[in-house]
């Protein structure tokens, strides 16, 4: 439907033609360019330095640095540059300023024009995609198997889909893994009891998430408990790990039970976080089993790893963990078990030499650093990780609680995820109920606007903060109406529809003669942006630029909405440019919300 294709996946990329509009930054950029290289044509690599600018539109403060270079004047060397900009058409005015600034300010024309192009292309908003996309792989959303998931694979899922939605849209293929954990020795006693207590798991295929979580905390709790205090289940507990790792079929037949029962489970967060996760991207630890051995062995020749006390390691000069420490990586354990590291290096080369992935990218707790950094070293020795590859752990920080600590229950548990989307809705439903009946809301669309409101407050919250943050999870401030919230955001939009749903006769036609109040300007030239700092945010794997943007969108249309009349403008070309306006900013915050994974209800 229209949400999936305002993320345009790879697939759809390249059957359309070029409709990609220059931004004014670039336009001006280029003119100021030229007329540097004309005056300095000896001199290779000038910048102009151009930065948007209060006092006018644009400022360049490239000049002083090049003066020096030529050992002239700057503010002689400025005022020949300015003999030599082409104005007239983009530019309307430059000015030096200071020791040798230029000012320049674009005409309001130009600034309609443009819009107008952006508008015009349907699908982009004249955003152009990447000359050379590579193909990144997104490592994000990977919770365990049998476990509850918590905030932190929260923000991994959130974290993850967005940048997906933004790499997506500039034309870089993506394909996600979700790591989960779905091996290890914790196996041992679950299957041991399943075994034992045949039936404990109702079949996936008949529950629910809620029940599968159920069924999976009442085995885990029981199996914990026989564990605890019987040492001959302990016993078989162990042999049952041995069974699991030599591959017996009925040890195997019982752990799959674990695992679709826990995909049931994950499948339903993910559904609540409205969020489209692929079967075949869940790709957890134990697919990279076959290969483990392979791996130890290639690490092992090249004397990329060497053994120690047993166990094959990798030693490291320059990475050190606390205390400054040496810490080494453990890539088989002295009894020939592989573990974390193992399969992390096996999906490397999976990555690298099946996926053809250009980019590896971990969105992770930035508590895992180390052992990221120690497992990229380990494949760049290894040559698996080329200077044709970047890997990249986007390690995120802690959540949480509105006292500033570790998020905790009162009781000091760790806060079931569900329960927290369930408040988020619950109270955002609240806030939507307040105003529904003067926009006239349906019971129906209350759910749904308390749904998308309650799940957008959520992941907004998380996006909106650098990631490498810690940031706190306070739901009274997420679903705000005032202030850099995405109830905010979405509030902006609905507005925006209301009033083009209400001009009746009149509708968004651009009028490039008209001109432009500040109010009408200062958002022109912000909606101009879009795709470059869309690019910048992307390419840095920064959300949180993206939804700086759109707050700062949504507060000058503000400005722009209260200083300039929409539907009782002066003239009747006046409205429809003020419309126009008001179409672009709605386009700009439907699609700049669309990709960090947040929805925008037309009636709010
Ligand atoms: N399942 C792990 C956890 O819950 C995260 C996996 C991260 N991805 C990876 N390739 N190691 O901590």
């Amino acid at each position: 439907g229209y949400w999936s294709r305002l993320k345009q996946t790879h697939e759809e990329n390249g059957s359309h033609p070029m409709t990609s509009v220059t931004s004014l930054t670039d336009l001006v950029h280029q003119r100021l360019t030229d007329a540097l290289t004309s005056v300095l044509p000896e001199t290779d690599g000038v910048d102009p330095l151009l930065r948007r600018s209060d006092r006018a539109d644009f400022q360049a403060n490239g000049i002083l640095a090049l003066a020096k270079k030529a050992k002239s004047n700057p503010r002689e060397l400025a005022t020949q540059v300015v003999g030599n900009i082409v104005t007239g058409d983009v530019i309307k005015d430059v000015e030096v300023s200071g020791p040798g600034f230029l000012n320049i300010t674009i005409s309001d024309k130009a600034i309609t024009e443009n819009l107008a192009a952006r508008y015009a292309d349907t699908e982009r908003l004249g955003v152009p995609r990447k000359d050379t996309p590579g193909v990144t792989v997104v490592d994000y959303a990977q919770p365990n198997v049998a476990k509850e998931m918590h905030v932190g694979h929260l923000r991994s899922a959130v974290i993850g889909d967005a940048l997906r939605g933004m790499l997506d849209f500039t034309g870089e293929r993506t394909i996600g893994r979700h790591h989960i954990g779905d091996w290890g020795t914790q196996f041992g006693m679950l299957i041991q009891y399943l075994f034992e207590n045949p039936g404990e798991l109702a079949p996936a295929a008949e529950v629910d998430g809620e029940q599968a979580m159920s069924n999976l905390n009442r085995v885990y709790k029981a199996s914990r408990a026989v564990f605890d205090a019987d040492e001959e289940f302990k016993e078989r507990a162990r042999k049952r790990v041995v069974a699991l790792q030599s591959g017996d079929k009925e040890t195997l037949e019982l752990w799959q039970q674990f695992v679709d029962e826990s995909k049931v489970y994950f499948y339903s967060v993910f559904e609540k976080l409205d969020m489209e996760i692929r079967d075949e991207e869940i790709v957890g630890e134990s697919a990279y089993n076959e290969g483990m051995p392979e791996t130890a062995r290639l690490l092992e020749e090249m004397g990329v790893a060497v053994r120690s006390e047993g166990a094959l390691v990798v030693f490291f000069d320059e990475i050190r963990g606390k205390d400054d420490q040496p810490v080494p990586l453990i890539v088989q354990k002295a009894d020939g078990g592989f573990g974390y590291a193992a399969s992390d290096l096996t999906a490397i080369r999976d990555r690298v030499f099946d996926l053809n992935a250009t980019t590896l990218l971990y969105v992770v707790d930035v508590r895992q650093s180390l052992h990221f950094r120690m497992v990229f070293e380990t494949a760049r020795r290894a040559g698996w990780l080329g200077d044709e590859v970047t890997a990249h752990n986007m390690g995120y920080g802690t959540v949480l609680g509105a006292d500033g600590k570790p998020f905790k229950t009162r009781e000091g548990e760790t806060v079931r995820l569900e329960d927290l989307l369930d408040e988020a809705v619950e109270r955002a439903t609240a806030v939507v109920r307040e105003k529904a009946e003067r926009v006239g809301l349906t019971e129906e669309e209350i759910v749904e606007n308390g749904r998308y409101v309650g799940i957008g407050a959520v992941k907004y919250a998380d996006l909106s903060t650098s990631a490498n943050r810690d940031y706190k999870f306070d739901l009274d401030q997420m679903v705000s109406l005032n202030g850099d919230t995405s109830v905010y955001l979405q509030y902006a939009y609905a507005r925006i529809k209301s009033i083009l749903r209400k001009a009746e006769g009149a509708g968004p036609v651009a009028h490039p003669e008209l001109e432009l109040a500040p109010a009408e300007r200062a958002l022109g030239l912000h909606l101009d942006a879009f795709g470059e700092l869309l690019a910048e945010a992307t390419a840095e794997y920064a959300p949180h630029k993206l939804a700086a943007y759109l707050y700062q969108l949504a507060s000058l249309y503000t400005t722009f909405y209260d200083q300039c009349p929409v539907l009782k403008a002066d003239t009747p070309a006046q409205v429809e440019n003020r419309l126009f306006l008001c179409d672009v900013t709605a386009r700009t915050l439907h699609q700049g919300m669309a990709l960090l994974g947040i929805r925008t209800p037309e009636r709010l």
